[in-house]
């Protein structure tokens, strides 16, 4: 497939050891080798991957004329070996297109074979790079970030302790809302869709959280995670993405599971918005929760509470300290300060929030 594609010396990138242990990194090795294609490794990829292991990518990449990049594990280090494709195709500083200076123009071809269903990076353009330098977290989408190809075998997911399964689960739960809380109606389909994609990840989030070892809930979930983020539950653009926002800056800052910080922020970011977004709130209770309150600010509410049910029902915090984070005022002041861009920007489309909505939010989730 890299032959394919055009590659034919290919960078294996991989995380911090789950891909040496389960044996899946010889086998890809090998399997490379067989097919004549050439290779170097660069292994180290930390959750919330950071820029210094993409700088070192891009030095090993042209050291090696590399023109392929094959990513073996999750969200992490996708994104990283995108980083590092986009550094390879372009001049200049890589942060560059993250901090939004320049925009690329480029891309080396990038395949992966995942282990993990959450991010659902493998379907999108974006990819989401930390920099150590002010712990600075910042996404980049772009049309040359998609993958090639993406190999997705559900039972190389077998492996994933509990609070990374659940914690992948609730990242594509939230992919679906963020695109669900729009202020563009995307019409019945795209709706219904969305209610079914929902009811199927947490009908089979349940069934992991009580065996992990189900294969074909496993499957279910890494479906799902390529439906919720590959533009068939809405336009990524169109969605509200605060949660998202906000809680890049939390695993920025203090290097947390994404899913686990979402989970922690939505309900307070929910409760925050849901007055002008009441009847959204209310079709998403009665459709997900089949909650028959006949009065939209109730109904609305009561599904938010089921939400953060759910949440507790599977072990993800719903508050900032649950994570270990005792947040002070100050450092509220600067995931603020960071999250609007240095007083900058709003984020969010169901209400649009300032810098001191998003202290709030976060004082609310604290
Ligand atoms: O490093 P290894 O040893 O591989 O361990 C990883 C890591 O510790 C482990 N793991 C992966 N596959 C495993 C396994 N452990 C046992 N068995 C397996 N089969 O899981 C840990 C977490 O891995 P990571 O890749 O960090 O998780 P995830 O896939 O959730 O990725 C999270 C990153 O993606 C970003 C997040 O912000 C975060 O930085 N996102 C990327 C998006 C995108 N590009 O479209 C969208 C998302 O909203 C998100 O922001
Ligand atoms: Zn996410």
């Amino acid at each position: 497939m890299i032959r394919a594609f055009g590659g034919a010396k290919a960078l294996v990138h991989y995380g911090g050891g789950s891909a040496v242990r389960s044996g899946l990194l010889e086998r890809v090795c090998a399997s490379l080798s067989e097919a004549g294609v050439d290779y170097v490794t660069l292994g180290g990829v930390v959750p919330n991957p950071r820029l210094s292991k993409v700088r070192e990518g891009i030095a090993l990449g042209r050291a090696e004329g590399v023109d392929f990049l094959l990513a073996v594990g999750g969200g992490s280090v996708l994104d990283s070996a995108k980083a590092i494709a986009y550094g390879l195709a372009n001049e200049g500083d890589v942060w560059d297109f993250y901090s939004r200076k320049r925009v690329p123009s480029a891309c080396l071809p990038v395949g992966t074979v995942l282990t993990l269903a959450a991010t659902g990076s493998e379907m999108s353009n974006s990819s989401v790079i930390t920099n150590e330098e002010g712990w600075l977290k910042r996404g980049l989408s772009s049309s040359y970030g998609y993958c090639r190809f993406a190999l997705l075998d559900p039972a190389l997911t077998l492996s994933m302790p509990m609070e990374q399964t659940m914690s992948g689960c609730t990242d594509i739960l939230m992919h679906a809302l963020e695109r669900f809380f729009t202020r563009e109606a995307q019409g019945e389909l795209i709706d219904e869709m969305t209610y079914a994609l929902m009811r199927t990840v947490i009908r089979h989030t349940r069934r992991l959280h009580h065996d992990l070892s189900d294969l074909d809930s496993r499957a279910q979930i890494m479906w799902a995670s390529e439906a919720a983020h590959n533009g068939m539950c809405g336009d990524r653009t169109l969605g509200d993405w605060a949660s998202h926002q906000l809680e890049h800056e939390l695993s920025g800052m203090f290097d947390v599971a994404h899913g686990a910080g979402l989970a922690a922020l939505w309900p307070s970011w929910a409760r925050y918005v849901c007055s002008s977004g009441t009847a959204r709130f209310a079709a998403l209770a009665r459709n997900l929760f089949d909650i028959r309150m006949p009065d939209d600010e109730a109904c609305a509410y009561a599904g938010i509470d089921a939400m953060e049910a759910l949440f507790r029902e599977i072990g993800m915090p719903v508050r900032i300290h649950e994570l270990g984070i005792t947040l002070s005022d100050e450092q509220i002041d600067l995931l603020a300060r960071k999250c609007s861009y240095d007083h900058s920007r709003t984020i969010g489309k169901i209400k649009a929030l300032d810098e001191e909505d998003m202290k709030n939010i976060y004082r609310q989730a604290r």
